[in-house]
Formats: structure tokens, C-alpha cells, sequence
């Protein structure tokens, strides 16, 4: 799984500082990714009750970009989690009483589809881990590294 995810992510700096270089002063088409640290808050509206997650963006990028951009074709600038209609909902749906069993509903709130896909992630690469480790198969190589799955691992207190 690694293995191409690096050279995806070659090809893909290829062609978005290709692309920056080449039609700088152009914005419809030009894409800045992040690299580094991206501060993940909740949207304005909302009372935070936990610290803001310090998301090391490129650390991520042994990943498919698609595991997190799934709407991603490929050829157009990456949208925002809230975009509307996508991950926007502020309130809890279990709070408000809509779609509290309703997966679809429930995804569309911007704290779930967090949990869900960054823990989510998370867990599952840690199981698989796990398995390995009691496999009694003989690895080649080191375990692969995961990700934080404790609360204050994400958000530290203050
Ligand atoms: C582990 C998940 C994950 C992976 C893998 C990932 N990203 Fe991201 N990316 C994010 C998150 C989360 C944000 C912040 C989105 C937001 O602010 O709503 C983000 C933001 C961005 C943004 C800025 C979007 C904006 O308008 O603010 C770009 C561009 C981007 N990523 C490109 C990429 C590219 C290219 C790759 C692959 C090389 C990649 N990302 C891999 C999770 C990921
Ligand atoms: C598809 C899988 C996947 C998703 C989704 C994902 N991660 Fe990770 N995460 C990883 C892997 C793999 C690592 C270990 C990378 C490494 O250290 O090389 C990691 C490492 C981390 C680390 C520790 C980095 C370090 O330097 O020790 C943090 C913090 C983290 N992830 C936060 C997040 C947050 C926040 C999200 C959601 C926005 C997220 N991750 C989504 C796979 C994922
Ligand atoms: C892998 C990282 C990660 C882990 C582990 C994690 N969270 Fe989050 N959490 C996030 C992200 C990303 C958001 C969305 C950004 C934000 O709101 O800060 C979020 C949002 C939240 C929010 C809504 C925003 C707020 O501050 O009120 C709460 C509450 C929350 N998390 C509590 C928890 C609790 C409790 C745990 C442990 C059971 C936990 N989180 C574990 C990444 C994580």
C-alpha cells in the first residue's frame, strides 16, 4: 500500500508545481496544497469543547490523496470538508433528532466524518498491525506507523 502511494504522490508535486509554475497568474485551475500542519477547528458557529487538532498534512501524504479528498477527480481544485452540502452541519444529528440512525444523515456532521475517517483510519491500520503481530508470520519489514486514536493525542489540553 505504501509503495504507490509515494510514486502517486510524485507524479501528483510533479503536476501541481508543474501546473503553478506554468500558468502562474491563472487562479481557476491552480491548486496550493498545504504542506506541513493544517489546524483542523470546528465551523465558526460552534463552541469548541476540545483543543484544536494540529493535523500534520503531509506526513499524510504516503496516502493516497483520496483516501481523505473521495471526491476528488483529479483534475480540479480540491474542496473544503464543510463545502456545503458535504461535511457542513454544525449540530449533532443525534441532538437534534434528525437522522440520529440514518448513516447518510449522520456523516453529513463535520465532527463525525472527522472521527469516522481520522480514527477511523487509524484503527483499522492498527488492527491490521495487530494481526500481523500474531500471525506468526515472518515480516520483512517493520510494521508500518499509525496514527493517534486517544482523545487528548488530537487535542492536547490547553
Ligand atoms: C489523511 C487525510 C488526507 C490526505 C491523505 C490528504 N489530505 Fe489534503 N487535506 C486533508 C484535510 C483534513 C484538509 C483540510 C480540509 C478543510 O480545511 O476542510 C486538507 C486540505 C487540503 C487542501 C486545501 C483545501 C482548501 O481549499 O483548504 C489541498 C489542496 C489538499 N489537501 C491537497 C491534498 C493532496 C494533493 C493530497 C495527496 C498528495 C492530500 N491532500 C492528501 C486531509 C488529507
Ligand atoms: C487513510 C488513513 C489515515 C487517515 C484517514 C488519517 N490518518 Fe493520521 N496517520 C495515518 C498514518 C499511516 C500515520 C503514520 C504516518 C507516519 O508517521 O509515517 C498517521 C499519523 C498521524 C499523526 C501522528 C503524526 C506524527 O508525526 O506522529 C496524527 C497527529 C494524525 N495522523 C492525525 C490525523 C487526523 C487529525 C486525521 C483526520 C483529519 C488523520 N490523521 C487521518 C493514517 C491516516
Ligand atoms: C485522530 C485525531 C482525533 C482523535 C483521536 C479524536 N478526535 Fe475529536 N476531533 C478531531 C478532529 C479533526 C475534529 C474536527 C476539528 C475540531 O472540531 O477541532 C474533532 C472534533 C471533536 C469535537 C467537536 C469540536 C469541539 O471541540 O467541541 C469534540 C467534542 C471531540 N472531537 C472530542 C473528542 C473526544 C472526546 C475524543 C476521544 C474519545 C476525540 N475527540 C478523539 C480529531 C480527533
Amino acid at each position: 500500500m505504501q509503495k504507490p502511494g509515494f510514486s502517486l504522490l510524485g507524479i501528483l508535486m510533479i503536476l501541481v508545481i508543474g501546473s503553478a509554475t506554468i500558468v502562474s497568474g491563472q487562479s481557476d485551475d491552480e491548486m496550493c496544497v498545504p504542506m506541513g500542519t493544517i489546524v483542523l477547528e470546528p465551523p465558526e458557529s460552534v463552541e469548541a469543547k476540545r483543543s484544536a487538532v494540529e493535523f500534520p498534512h503531509s506526513t499524510h501524504f504516503i496516502l493516497d490523496c483520496k483516501n481523505c479528498h473521495h471526491e476528488w477527480k483529479g483534475d480540479e481544485v480540491i474542496q473544503t470538508c464543510s463545502t456545503s452540502g458535504c461535511h457542513d452541519v454544525t449540530e449533532s444529528p443525534i441532538k437534534t433528532g434528525k437522522g440520529a440512525v440514518d448513516p447518510n444523515q449522520a456523516i453529513l456532521y463535520y465532527k463525525t466524518a472527522y472521527h469516522n475517517m481520522c480514527i477511523g483510519c487509524h484503527k483499522e491500520m492498527r488492527r491490521i498491525n495487530k494481526e500481523l503481530e500474531l500471525s506468526y508470520k515472518k515480516l520483512d519489514k517493520e510494521l508500518p506507523r499509525t496514527g493517534p486514536t486517544g482523545c487528548i493525542q488530537c487535542h492536547p489540553k490547553e
